[in-house]
């Protein structure tokens, strides 16, 4: 394929409940690549892409992906979410504050594709315990906090969500 083709593509994206257009595009660019070089969208890391850190998670269609290992253009009508649509600027989520909350955010690379994680983790399982809550974050690696203030915001959540009914 040559370069004047290849870099010539144009598709839309659905990117935290907005329709954004992709222009002069390489289709075999990563939904990752694309978040952060074409859209601007800065929170999703990028470390490892080889889908083995988790810096990178993102929601598509509801499932937590490494938008390190998906191609963009196979993204086109599904619904992404990003550490930017989580919550509104100057209000963070339950999740977020928690983490703030319990010392779980140090040099905070991670921290995005954790509380991406996080969500997910949560919308699955409302109360789970602290062997699940290991399993399931074991793909997002964070080399500061050593796990324990993490585990400990994740916590906080979800009792905090189950006394004021939300789970
Ligand atoms: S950058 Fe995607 S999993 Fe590491
Ligand atoms: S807070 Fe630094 S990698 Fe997790």
């Amino acid at each position: 394929m040559s370069e004047s083709v290849a870099l010539n593509e144009q598709y839309e994206l659905h990117v935290n409940g907005e329709v954004r257009p992709v222009r002069d595009s390489w289709l075999g660019e990563s939904l990752l690549y694309v978040l952060r070089e074409r859209l601007g969208l800065l929170g999703s890391k990028g470390a490892c892409e080889q889908g083995e850190c988790g810096s990178c998670s993102v929601l598509v269609d509801d499932e937590l992906v490494c938008s390190c290992l998906v191609l963009a253009a196979s993204a086109v009508d599904q619904s992404i979410v990003t550490i930017e649509g989580v919550a509104p600027i100057g209000s963070p989520s339950d999740v977020q504050q928690a983490f703030v909350d319990a010392g779980a955010v140090q040099c905070g690379f991670c921290t995005p594709g954790l509380i991406m994680a996080t969500h997910a983790l949560l919308e699955r399982t409302a109360d789970p315990t602290e062997f699940e809550i290991r399993e399931e974050l074991s793909g997002n690696v964070c080399r500061c906090t050593g796990y324990g203030r993490i585990i400990e915001a994740v916590q906080r959540v979800a009792v905090s969500r189950r006394v004021s009914g939300q789970a």
